[in-house]
């Protein structure tokens, strides 16, 4: 089954066709970044206009990259939500007319599933298998939730949410603490870059943890701690320095970051990207130990970061991790996602919406 994946819930607009959740045939990617960037965070006007403007040829290139003909699609999966709203209508209006015009079934897919479907589709592209039940670990720049997934015999995936965010994303912890510094957007990556560097032992940083659920996250008193010190550390200078090599158009090199930071401040990063490691860590073994887990799915931006697959592939159970390019927002993974649904005979009608806060479980 030759599945045609769209997403453009947030900065990302992509398009990939994927066989039967296998086997990737195209996979393309139009970033935003560079649009967004100068204001430091996804501005959701900005980024419907965007989606509008590539989600024709994106698709195209899709179809094409993958060497078919529209007619010789079988199904057209599409992320529903969570998302923007202005950005999910743009991809699923187009899906829908895609899907009309070519009278190709419809489904409507969740973003969390995509992600969490992205380690199944590494999986199956290495020829390993995952094992269930697992954990997944949705880390992105929207999103930081933890599921209980099983699959029964007929491939069909079911989820048990088991704790989440109450606040900022992991990524959006990762972006703000990065902002706040002067370092780009999104700043995620380049606090990993710069981690390394610094020593994480420096800087004594308040935990996650709330009262309620044991497994939920909250990174916002976190994200202050940094700020406060931040403040009391009379950076101004040194932040105002950094903020030149990220100016529009810019793209620094690590050297260029490394001597416009002081050791200080890339003590600082490496505590704040070891905490953040750490809480992920610490409420994932937690979680695992409860619901006796056979293995542990990383995926979302964040499982990008190079500190964080260090730490987790050092645990007992087995561990997956998307590719690099499987990590971040794509279409494949929606494709791969859409597919046992699709083989059970789901589909999503005419009146499927957009639902910017639709919820995996
Ligand atoms: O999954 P994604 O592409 O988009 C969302 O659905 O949000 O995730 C993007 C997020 C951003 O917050 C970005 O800073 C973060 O993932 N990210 C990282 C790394 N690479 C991307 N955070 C920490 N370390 C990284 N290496
Ligand atoms: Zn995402």
């Amino acid at each position: 089954m030759r599945i045609l994946g769209i997403e453009s819930s947030c900065d990302e607009t992509a398009a990939a066709v994927v066989v039967s959740g296998e086997r990737v045939l195209s996979s393309v990617v139009a970033s935003q970044l560079d649009v967004h960037a100068r204001y430091g965070g996804v501005v959701p006007e900005l980024a419907s206009r965007e989606h509008l403007r590539a989600v024709t040829p994106i698709v195209r290139e899709a179809v094409e990259r993958a060497g078919l003909r529209y007619g010789e699609l079988d199904a057209i999966a599409v992320t529903s939500g969570p998302g923007l709203a202005g950005a999910l209508l743009v991809g699923l209006t187009y899906a829908k007319g895609l899907a009309f015009a070519l009278g190709k079934p419809l489904l409507g897919v969740n973003h969390l599933e995509g992600h969490i479907h992205a380690v199944a589709l590494e999986a199956a592209q290495q020829g390993g298998r995952l094992v269930f039940p697992a954990l997944a670990l949705v880390v992105s720049g929207g999103h930081t939730h933890m599921f209980r997934v099983e699959r029964d015999a007929t491939a069909g995936y079911s989820y048990r949410l088991l704790g989440r965010t109450r606040d900022d994303a992991a990524g959006e912890a990762f972006d703000k603490v990065a902002k706040l510094v002067g370092l780009g957007y999104p700043g995620g990556p380049w606090v990993d870059r710069l981690s390394p560097f610094g020593d994480a032992s420096k800087v004594d940083l308040p935990g996650t943890r709330m009262k309620g659920n044991p497994l939920d996250w909250s990174f916002s008193g976190l994200k202050t701690a940094v700020l406060r010190w931040v403040r009391a550390g009379a950076m101004d200078a040194e932040i105002a320095a950094r903020r030149r090599l990220f100016e529009p158009g810019e793209r620094p090199t690590l050297d260029a970051v490394l001597a416009a930071t002081p050791q200080p401040t890339r003590d600082l990063l490496a505590s704040f990207q070891q905490r953040v490691i750490e809480e992920l860590l610490a409420r994932a073994e937690q979680a695992a130990e409860q619901e006796q887990v056979e293995s542990i799915l990383v995926s979302g931006g964040v499982a990008a970061n190079r500190g964080l697959r260090e730490r987790f592939e050092k645990l007992s159970l087995p561990v997956w991790f998307p590719s690099l390019a499987l990590s971040t927002d794509n279409a494949a993974m929606i494709a791969a996602a859409a597919w046992p649904r699709l083989a059970r005979g789901e589909r999503s009608d005419w009146s499927l919406r957009a639902y910017p806060n639709l919820r995996l479980a």
